[in-house]
């Protein structure tokens, strides 16, 4: 072909994910201090969050000091919103023929902390299709899942292998798009999303806890 047509794809509308790994001694770390504070009825209560969530999840406790508290966590937290929000805005730069992005990386952005909270689910818990309010982004960090949940998974194959999952909802679909992307709990994965998108988690069976780590975030 001697002409390219000067082709560039651009994706404006569409939702984008992004995917990292939680440190590992931060994932040993937290676990540590929830499975204190749900060992504690004391504490379950005081900091129980059920009342804010849409979840049928068994334990939901606030989590938000600890988060803030965790030097480590808070700066994994600020890194990846921050390369999301540069990613993002530098697609639609680039497009619009902007060649420097150096003003965009020298602006500091400030990453806030809205809320934190913890969801033990247990066999049958599921949260239903819902967004995010008063945040720009929501994110997920996977702590925990059941010791027989891979097996569990593995034999969902015949389905669609939502046992367990967090699934994202998006109405439109095209070529290349999907408007449901499905995530499988995995200890240490994390993903940040914009608070609007519809998400779900699907029930699964396994005796055990499968633990996640949910915080709202926004831009100061
Ligand atoms: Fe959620």
């Amino acid at each position: 072909m001697s002409h390219d047509h000067d082709l560039r794809l651009v994706a404006p509308f569409s939702p984008t994910i992004i995917k990292a790994t939680m440190p590992p001694g931060v994932v040993e770390r937290l676990n540590v201090r929830i499975d204190e504070i749900v060992a504690s009825d004391v504490e379950v209560a005081a900091r129980d969050w059920s009342a804010h969530l849409a979840g049928a999840v068994s334990t939901e406790i606030r989590f938000t000091d600890v988060i803030r508290e965790t030097a480590e966590l808070t700066d994994f937290l600020f890194d990846v919103a921050r390369t999301y929000t540069y990613r993002c805005e530098n697609a639609l730069m680039h497009f619009s023929d902007y060649e420097r992005t150096e003003e965009l990386e020298a602006k500091k952005l400030r990453i806030e902390i809205k809320e934190g909270w913890i969801n033990d689910m247990v066999a049958g818990d599921y949260n239903p299709a819902h967004f995010h309010q008063g945040c720009l982004y929501s994110s997920v960090g996977f702590l925990r899942t059941p010791p027989g949940y891979e097996a569990e998974f593995a034999a969902d194959k015949a389905r669609q292998n939502t046992a367990g999952c967090l699934q994202f909802i998006d109405s439109r679909s095209a070529v290349g798009v999907k408007n449901l992307f499905t995530v499988k709990p995995v200890a240490g994965d994390f993903y940040l999303w914009p608070s609007w998108m519809l998400h779900c988690v699907y029930p699964f069976r396994s005796p055990g806890v499968r633990r996640s780590m949910a915080i709202n975030l926004a831009l100061a």
